[in-house]
């Protein structure tokens, strides 16, 4: 099984309020149809977006970081997961406390705490359930040396096979320029690709990975 997660996360500060990021999710899903045409049997585990299931596709919906990590890892224990691909936009932190309900704007904190939010893909990549593990680095490819290094650097750190480096442009845009960077080789320019046509590219290689 090819587990994806999707999506932005939101992280409340009371019933009604949360911070989150601008990801549509368009990228997660369209890798999950992709894997789903090549036979992959898959699960997404995703963020709150505004897309529907895709056909024959299981979506867990979660809403925050540690939810997601905590559906990631119920999916390791109960199913043979091969292959782990991150494509959410988890956010790096969440509020310290949450609140009940909706406070009043006179009544709630008005300074924001923040902790550390667990990183899901590192986390997964740790516990080594799975065979394969391939992240994605939103970084500006303005410096492409330097973003080939950051991207770089973030697959060592977070312990995957591979990883996906994406221009910030990506982020709200049914368009993407992206690299495909792993651990022992040169990286790959895929161009510019809508993001359908870049899944279709990334399930290749994944698979490959997999040979
Ligand atoms: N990721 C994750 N859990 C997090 C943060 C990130 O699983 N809490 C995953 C994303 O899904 C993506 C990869 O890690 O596959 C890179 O995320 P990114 O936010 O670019 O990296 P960070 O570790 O947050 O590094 P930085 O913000 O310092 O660039």
């Amino acid at each position: 099984m090819w587990l994806i997660t999707a999506g932005p996360t939101r992280e409340h500060l009371d019933d009604v309020r949360f911070f989150s990021n601008a990801s549509s999710g368009r990228m997660g899903f369209a890798l999950a149809s992709a894997a789903a045409q090549r036979g992959r049997d898959v699960t997404v585990v995703s963020g709150p977006v505004d897309l529907p299931d895709p056909d024959g596709i299981e979506v867990l919906r979660v809403v925050s970081g540690q939810e997601m990590l905590d559906a990631c890892r119920l999916l390791l224990e109960e199913r043979p997961v091969e292959v782990v691909i991150a494509a959410a936009a988890v956010c790096d932190h969440r509020p310290r406390q949450r609140a009940d309900g909706k406070p009043a704007k006179g009544e709630g904190v008005r300074t924001l705490e923040l902790v550390e939010n667990p990183d899901v893909i590192a986390s997964l990549a740790a516990l080594g359930v799975a065979r394969t593990h391939v992240g994605f680095a939103l970084e500006s490819l303005k410096d492409r040396a330097a973003a080939l290094q950051r991207a770089r650097s973030k697959l060592t750190r977070k312990g995957l096979d591979a990883i996906v480096l994406n221009g910030i442009e990506a982020m709200e845009s049914s368009r993407s320029h992206a690299m495909w960077i792993t651990a022992s080789g040169e990286p790959v320019d895929l161009g510019d690709l809508d993001k359908p046509a870049l899944a279709a590219a990334l399930v290749e290689r994944v698979s490959a990975l997999q040979s």
